[in-house]
């Protein structure tokens, strides 16, 4: 019998994909919303075929988490085009919340079209992003957001960090030239682990000229709730840009 690990397709994925419980608003707009923004590996991806016309910048958050920054960058942008990726479930139905304004306890409606939310320009793949690297197209995004990744600090799981050649390279590949790789941490050992991954890789320089430009919030930011909790415990964000050559 195959064993997960042994399907070369198949990334092993280390972390939470479900919680305990989805609630009713939220399986609804799994159920009812979802599929109207979602993409899949078999998406066309152009950005006429996934946003219905060109858009000015496309960009792709790897890990949204709830949504706040995926959803803040989509309301205060429409005139681009933005790509979620997350893995757990909870964290997408949020997401939708966020667009929707469907919360728990509210009258759920028959239907949902999206075309009736303030925010059209976000599309969703529900899965780990590296099953959909192959389906995207070279030089598409104009920026890439990876914003507090899960910092597997130990050594003996380095291994399992999202910043390495490996996904790098696909990074490299589908980042147009000139387009920015952003890179958000509160964890001391994955600051440093970014900084010297990304110096060793040569498709890539980052943009930074003086303290501020990493230690403070970059002028487009929207803050995640990862970030918020890091700050509430007294840990201290940076952001790395770092730009395609
Ligand atoms: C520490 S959380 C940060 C969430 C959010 N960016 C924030 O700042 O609040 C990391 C998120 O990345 C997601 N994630 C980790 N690996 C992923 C992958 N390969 N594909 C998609 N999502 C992934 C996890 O499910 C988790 O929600």
């Amino acid at each position: 019998m195959l064993n997960f690990n042994q399907i070369p397709e198949t990334p092993k994925f280390f972390g939470r994909r479900k919680g305990r419980v989805v609630r009713k608003a939220k399986q609804f707009l799994l159920e009812n919303m979802l599929p109207q923004m979602q993409v899949t590996p078999k998406t066309d991806f152009s950005a006429e075929a996934i946003f219905g016309g060109p858009k000015k910048e496309i960009c792709l958050e790897i890990g949204f988490g709830d949504g706040q920054h995926l959803y803040g960058q989509a309301l205060n942008n429409p005139q681009n085009g933005y790509v979620g990726v997350e893995v757990f479930q909870n964290g997408v139905a949020n997401l939708l919340t966020l667009i929707s304004g469907i919360k728990e306890g509210d009258h759920l409606p028959e239907s949902i079209d999206v075309h009736d939310f303030k925010v059209q320009n976000v599309r969703v793949f529900d899965d780990d992003v590296r099953l959909l690297f192959k389906a995207l197209p070279d030089d598409f995004f104009d920026k890439i957001y990876l914003l507090f990744p899960d910092p597997w600090p130990k050594k003996k799981h380095a291994g399992r960090r999202f910043v390495n050649p490996e996904n790098l390279k696909e990074i490299k590949r589908i980042l147009k030239s000139g387009g920015i790789f952003r890179i958000a941490t509160d964890h001391p050992v994955y600051k440093r682990h970014v900084l010297r991954t990304m110096h060793e890789d040569v498709n890539f320089v980052w943009t930074a000229k003086c303290g501020d430009d990493w230690r403070k919030e970059p002028s487009d930011w929207v803050k995640t709730k990862y970030q918020q909790k890091a700050i509430r415990e007294g840990r201290r964000p940076v952001f790395f840009d770092y730009k395609k050559i």
